[in-house]
């Protein structure tokens, strides 16, 4: 997609961060963007401070729920007609020690970081394809879908599907004109780490979330990281360019080649059993 003018976006999770700040560099360069989170409140206090009324339309969509994907497109096609560009973007985290982690709360987090993804798509993909203008698909998931950490089982999980899933789909759109991206952040400055405050289990303890090293950690790596502003520019490059994978960590990089030559290394080492 050379340019995002006169195009129109859908942005979930765009109350915050790395969402918020795709649509505010959108709208600068002449999209119109439906906002759209599950935090309505939030979402309309950043809309209105964004200021472009024409540009903008906000709407409450919870991506855990198909139904409300579909009633949230309704809304985007009502409001700008075609939709040409979907950012599945809301997501939350969760980390914690394997077979200590309450049932609902991987309910939770599967539901919004992946089937969020495979809703948002479910539901625009078909429409792009009708409408005929071309379009563009941009997952986020997360360097946490190309490398794993201990205690983060969760979040690895939901992010190592979503670039599997956005992998796969790259193939099926091969050669047309619906392009895809999957953005892989490595920290950048949002509220994420919030997020696990918010799980159902937090409903059945008296935990304060916000004095836990869980929270403490996190929040001053992503308080450090990379600003979603300038996250958001990279990633709109990339859609330009129609490139598939969006890095922003130096640093990371010898984590995909560990990863890789670990895999080769256990493949030829089964291959040297089979040979012999
Ligand atoms: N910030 C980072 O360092 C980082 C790194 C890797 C990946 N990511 C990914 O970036 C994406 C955006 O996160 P962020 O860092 O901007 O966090 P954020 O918490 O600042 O923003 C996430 C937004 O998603 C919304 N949301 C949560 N559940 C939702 C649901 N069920 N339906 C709709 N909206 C919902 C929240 O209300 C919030 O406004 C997520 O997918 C996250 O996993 C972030």
């Amino acid at each position: 997609m050379e340019t995002f003018k006169h195009k129109t976006a859908f942005v979930t999770g765009a109350a915050s961060g790395i969402g918020l700040a795709l649509s505010k560099a959108l709208v600068a360069e002449g999209a119109n963007v439906v906002m759209s989170d599950i935090n309505l409140l939030n979402l309309k206090t950043v809309a209105a401070a964004i200021n472009a009324p024409d540009k903008t339309a906000t709407v409450a969509c919870n991506v855990a729920d198909h139904t409300s994907v579909m009633q949230a497109a309704d809304f985007a096609m009502a409001r700008f007609g075609n939709i040409h560009m979907l950012f599945n973007n809301a997501g939350v985290s969760l980390g914690g020690a394997s077979g200590k982690i309450a049932a609902k709360d991987w309910r939770w987090i599967v539901d919004i970081n992946l089937m969020g993804v495979i809703y948002g798509t479910e539901v625009f993909l078909p429409l792009m394809q009708s409408h005929g203008e071309g379009g563009h698909i941009i997952n986020t998931a997360s360097m946490a879908g190309h490398f794993t950490t201990a205690l983060m089982a969760p979040y690895n999980a939901t992010k190592f599907a979503v670039v599997g899933y956005s992998e796969s789909i790259r193939q099926e759109l091969e050669g047309s004109d619906i392009g895809i991206t999957i953005l892989c952040p490595t920290w950048v400055k949002s509220n994420i780490y919030n997020a696990p405050a918010l799980r159902p289990s937090m409903d059945d303890t008296d935990e304060d979330f916000t004095q836990t090293p869980t929270y403490h950690l996190s929040k001053h790596l992503i308080d450090n990281g990379m600003s979603a502003e300038d996250f958001a520019s990279l990633s709109l490059g990339a859609i330009r360019q129609n490139r598939f994978y969006v890095f922003n960590d130096p640093a990371a990089r010898v984590a995909i080649d560990a990863r890789r030559d670990h895999i080769l290394a256990d493949y030829d080492a089964c291959l040297a059993e089979i040979k012999t």
